[in-house]
């Protein structure tokens, strides 16, 4: 019989993913840790179960094919019981559309969009039968406006914040609350902190610690707030985004993303 309550976390090795975990085990949820395998998840688990007396599980696959996937989470579900669903696992990258290979174009919608709607669809009849539950979205600053030499991956995040709204409403007047986090840049894997540090101080504008940002998005999402725009500056960014007009605030997030090229090697993130 199923008793214990669980998290499950997608991308939860590496990151900002590897951040929820520590935080979700610190305040005392049992943690269910997706990512892809080969990877430290499970002495990462070993940890959290020592450090917080949790329960940790780790579950290797990739998330963009469609078949673990179904496999995975309903092996999941059918042993573990979720009560707050974390969509974390996420990539992107910066380079002209004809330099992007059709394979990374492919694994960020694969990554960002499918899988993130079709793990939300399989978990949504286990996390209602809860009194309440969450689902936490991660989305990006990058969803406020489309992004030349990104194209795909700011599409892919406007995508997350749409079906959370969508979600959200679909499902108020139940106990499962959905929130849509927008991080702005974060110093994650080594690509995404050689990009920023490139940038100078215009890519510094936003910048807050990881830990920060999951504790922010935490805090919004078990406190049921729709929107999680974690840091002032970025509040201040998303406000100038919903008045500037389209051609302009294209052009000007564009010009700067164009400067990121010369840091990228061809695989990138966010
Ligand atoms: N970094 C930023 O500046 C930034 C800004 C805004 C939003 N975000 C968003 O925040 C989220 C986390 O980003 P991050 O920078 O923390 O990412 P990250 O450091 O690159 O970590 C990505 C995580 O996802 C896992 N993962 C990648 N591909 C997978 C797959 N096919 N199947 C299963 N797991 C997979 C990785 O597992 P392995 O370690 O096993 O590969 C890792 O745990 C993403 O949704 C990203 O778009 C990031």
């Amino acid at each position: 019989m199923k008793q214990a309550k669980y998290t499950l976390i997608t991308g939860a090795s590496a990151g900002l993913g590897r951040e929820f975990a520590v935080r979700c085990a610190k305040s005392g949820m049992n943690v269910i840790l997706v990512a892809l395998p080969g990877g430290n998840t499970s002495s990462l688990a070993v940890s959290l179960c020592r450090e917080y007396q949790v329960d940790a599980r780790v579950f290797e696959f990739d998330l963009t094919d469609s078949h673990a996937l179904k496999s995975n989470i309903e092996a999941i579900t059918t042993t573990f019981d979720i009560d707050f669903l974390i969509n974390n696992a996420g990539t992107g990258g910066t380079s002209p559309i004809t330099d992007t290979s059709l394979e990374n174009i492919d694994r960020i919608i694969q990554l960002n969009v499918r899988s993130t709607a079709l793990v939300t669809r399989l978990l949504i009849p286990h996390l209602l039968e809860h009194e309440r539950s969450y689902i936490m979205n991660i989305s990006s600053m990058a969803a406020f406006t489309p992004i030349a030499f990104k194209t795909v991956y700011p599409a892919s995040k406007a995508f997350i914040s749409s079906f959370s709204h969508g979600l959200r409403e679909e499902l108020s007047g139940t106990g499962l609350s959905v929130s849509v986090v927008y991080p702005g840049p974060i110093m994650t894997n080594s690509n995404t902190s050689r990009r920023i540090i490139g940038q100078g101080l215009k890519g510094k504008l936003g910048l807050l610690p990881t830990p920060r940002i999951a504790e922010i998005a935490l805090k919004g999402t078990l406190a049921g707030q729709p929107v999680i725009i974690p840091g002032w500056m970025n509040k201040v960014n998303h406000l100038l985004m919903s008045i500037l007009p389209l051609d302009l605030k294209l052009k000007i997030v564009s010009g700067a993303v164009k400067k990121e090229i010369r840091y990228q090697p061809s695989l990138q993130n966010n």
